[in-house]
């Protein structure tokens, strides 16, 4: 697998007035925004094309995998060299990134359409940086080695399990084998109600996917909360593409809610050799043992 499709056409209401003239995937967690975890994660999985579904006021996404001249020239001439070669590593090569336009957030399966003649036909990742997994060897990594020892022809997604309590949040696998880390699906159910909800096994977001997702993507229905779903998509293609649903090892922070936002930077900040003392003397501080 060759090419990841980062989805950031969305409007981030949640994170507002943040997000106002940010996109919500340039909000650090630590020193990087999320959108560089989604890309360092691809690029350590082996990903080799990064094709970003932008949207108006995104901008600065382009501009952060860009190079800053200005910024080069005076880190040179400071004497700052490890800031400067942090900034490089940062760099996709030239010529690895694509950027397309959703025109309208109509939901993640709409903005997964609009990469379609980027990604041809060719099975592609799909990572939300909105969802952010600290591992040791990446979430998406993870996936490409199981998926390829499967076969590498079906659909795979991450999945959790969540409280029954929370299926509305998500998207719900109908569960036909679980070996406690692979599971075998038949279908997939986007923000069921908790008692119509298949099971508790609920997707997160990176994707493997077969290049049919985009026929089905090609009608355009509207589904759960008047949006394109991918999910809807994905469920379409079964039973002639399989899916499956791997619980990977990490840890997974949902980046799009607050809670979940102050959590990761939490979590990151301990895993960093650095900040480790400073963020356990916080803890400590404001009342949480260490
Ligand atoms: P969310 O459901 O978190 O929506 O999208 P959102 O608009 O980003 O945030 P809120 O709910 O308003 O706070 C999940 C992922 O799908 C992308 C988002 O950028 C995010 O990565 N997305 C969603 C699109 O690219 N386009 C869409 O039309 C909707």
């Amino acid at each position: 697998m060759r090419k990841c499709v980062f989805p950031v056409g969305g409007l981030g209401t949640r994170f507002l007035p943040a997000t106002k003239a940010m996109p919500k995937e340039m909000l650090p967690v630590v020193d990087r925004p999320l959108i560089q975890y989604a890309v360092e994660e691809a690029r350590r999985a082996g990903i080799e094309e990064f094709i970003f579904v932008t949207g108006r006021g995104k901008a600065a996404i382009e501009d952060h995998f860009d190079r800053s001249w200005e910024l080069e020239t005076v880190l040179r001439e400071r004497g700052r060299t490890e800031e400067l070669a942090a900034l490089r590593e940062s760099l996709p090569t030239p010529g690895q990134v694509a950027y397309t336009r959703q025109q309208e957030p109509l939901g993640l399966g709409h903005a997964v359409w609009c990469a379609r003649h980027l990604v041809g036909d060719e099975p592609f990742a799909v990572i939300l940086a909105d969802d952010l997994v600290l591992a040791d060897t990446p979430c998406l990594g993870q996936m490409m080695s199981r998926h390829a020892a499967l076969g590498g022809s079906g659909n795979m997604v991450a999945i959790i399990d969540v409280p029954r309590s929370q299926t509305r949040r998500y998207g719900i696998l109908d569960v036909t084998a679980d070996d406690g880390t692979l599971v075998s699906a038949r279908g997939l159910v986007e923000k069921p109600a908790p008692e119509d909800a298949p099971s508790t096994v609920s997707i997160i977001g990176r994707y493997l996917l077969q290049p049919s997702v985009f026929r089905e993507l090609d009608r355009q229905e509207r589904g759960a909360g008047g949006e394109v779903q991918l999910t809807d998509a994905i469920a379409r293609t079964l039973p002639d593409v399989p899916l499956h649903g791997l619980r990977f090892s990490g840890q997974r922070f949902d980046c799009g809610t607050q809670p979940g936002f102050l959590r990761a930077t939490v979590a990151h900040a301990l895993a960093r050799p650095e900040l480790k003392v400073h963020m356990q003397k916080i803890l400590k501080d404001y009342g949480a043992p260490s």
